[in-house]
């Protein structure tokens, strides 16, 4: 039977976990399409460079256009990474009528849109499963599994290096920088571990999970974003004293078509199955309507996670190619895009606070809270070992942001108070 031919643009670590998984699995993937699926050019930066899977070195090349015009390629494997030139050859190859799989949440989150626009248009599949969440086939579930309900909530953890990072301070009591520096030597942290640690890489993946949970063309600017490389060990330890983990949370939300999606540093309660999450792995928590609360839980990258979903891409491709029904996937999102404003958007928080030790001082912090309506859940005073002041830690119950903010104005004027040591959300 004709085989199905694949141009392969890469082969670090995922195209390897490509290679690897379509030759060592071809007997079930041709029983599932209907065909053998070949591998027939592979682009690399470095024809010199030692591979860590054989390879027949004519299948090499570093010209682009020995895939991307080469007609006989059904099919581009985008697993190269970046914005340019792979947008470029993206565009390229679906002009030409090829279908695109790609595990590239960089672009997808900011030219998602453009691309979509262009396979529509030619009639061309473009697949991104392995973009949000490696092994974990959330892009799917969100698009097909939960197409019949109405989904109120996302939250997840997308990112395994601040998940690492997070997961070690707790577990060991160590500091950020220390633990960072681990994570780096381990190989799970970049040298530059900006857009990990800033939030920027979990903000991209919540950008395109919202997208398709709500029907709504949510953009990276619409993310309210805040890293990790703030949080002091201390308020890990005062997390986990009132039963909580931190966590860095991507947390989209819907209600009544509007919308508000952040990535923020969350203290989780011990209870909720995302606080159970650790190391590198990931969870996607969706609360829908109907269905109530799910979790989808595994590897968030990897050379053979992140390749089981870019082939489960590729099958998918090929079985629209026998059925004649490719490009119509290309949903173009059918809400208008409603954003929250700060007092529409509301939850629990956590604030430490480094006051002066007096009588009095407590009633003044309560009448503030007061004042501008945030209800209080619990608060806690106790003398700080190392000065004569003291600390109090307060958790409110829901609270909108509008009055949260008026609260940290006003205590800024509270003489009493020396700082606002520590603020964060709570969930669970
Ligand atoms: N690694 C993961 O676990 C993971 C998980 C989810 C998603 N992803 C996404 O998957 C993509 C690939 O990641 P990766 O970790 O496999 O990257 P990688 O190990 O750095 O591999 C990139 C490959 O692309 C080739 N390449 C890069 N720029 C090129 C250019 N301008 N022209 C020709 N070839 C070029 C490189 O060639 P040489 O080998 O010759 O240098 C290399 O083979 C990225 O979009 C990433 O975000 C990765």
């Amino acid at each position: 039977m004709k085989p199905i031919k694949v141009g392969l643009l890469g082969l670090g670590t995922v195209g390897t976990g490509v290679v690897r998984i379509v030759e060592g699995h071809q007997d079930d993937l041709s029983s599932q399409v209907g065909s053998p699926i070949r591998i027939e050019k592979v682009l690399v930066k470095d024809l010199q460079k030692a591979r860590n899977v054989a390879i027949p070195e004519e299948m090499l090349t570093e010209e682009a256009g020995d895939i991307i015009h080469n007609p006989d390629i059904d099919v581009v494997v985008e697993v190269m990474g970046g914005i340019e030139p792979t947008k470029q050859y993206i565009m390229d190859a679906l002009e030409q009528g090829k279908h695109v799989v790609t595990a590239n949440k960089d672009l997808m989150a900011v030219h998602g849109r453009e691309i979509m626009a262009k396979a529509k248009e030619k009639r061309c599949d473009v697949f991104y499963e392995a973009s949000v969440a490696g092994g974990i086939p959330i892009i799917r579930t969100l698009m097909e599994g939960f197409s019949s309900d109405r989904i109120k909530k996302i939250m997840g953890i997308v990112n395994g290096t601040t998940n690492f990072i997070l997961t070690k301070m707790s577990q060991e009591g160590a500091g950020y920088e220390e633990v960072l520096k681990e994570a780096q030597a381990l190989g799970y942290a970049e040298s530059d571990p900006t857009s990990d640690v800033e939030g920027l890489d979990a903000a991209r993946k919540m950008a395109i999970l919202a997208t398709l949970g709500f029907h709504s063309d949510v953009a990276l600017e619409d993310v309210d974003v805040r890293g990790i490389s703030q949080i002091k060990k201390e308020d890990i330890a005062f997390a986990k004293r009132l039963g909580y983990e931190m966590k860095l949370l991507g947390i989209a939300e819907r209600q009544d078509d509007q919308i508000s999606v952040v990535v923020q540093p969350t203290m989780v309660s011990t209870s909720h199955p995302l606080a159970a999450v650790n190391g590198v792995f990931n969870a996607v928590y969706v609360y829908g309507e109907a269905v109530g609360e799910t979790m989808f839980y595994g590897p968030g990258a990897g050379e053979m996670p992140t390749a089981t979903s870019v082939v489960a891409d590729l099958v998918a491709v090929i079985k629209n190619m026998k059925l004649g029904v490719n490009g119509q996937r290309a949903l173009t999102p059918y809400k208008e895009k409603k954003l929250k404003t700060d007092d529409q958007i509301a939850y629990k928080n956590f604030i430490l606070l480094h006051v002066e030790d007096k009588a009095g001082v407590l009633a003044q912090i309560t009448q503030v809270f007061a004042e501008y309506e945030v209800s209080l859940d619990s608060v806690v005073q106790q003398p700080n070992p190392h000065n004569p002041d003291a600390e109090i830690i307060i958790v409110t119950h829901q609270a909108s942001q509008a009055s949260m903010k008026k609260v940290y104005k006003h205590f800024d004027n509270l003489d009493v108070i020396k700082s606002i040591k520590s603020a964060y959300r709570v969930e669970g």
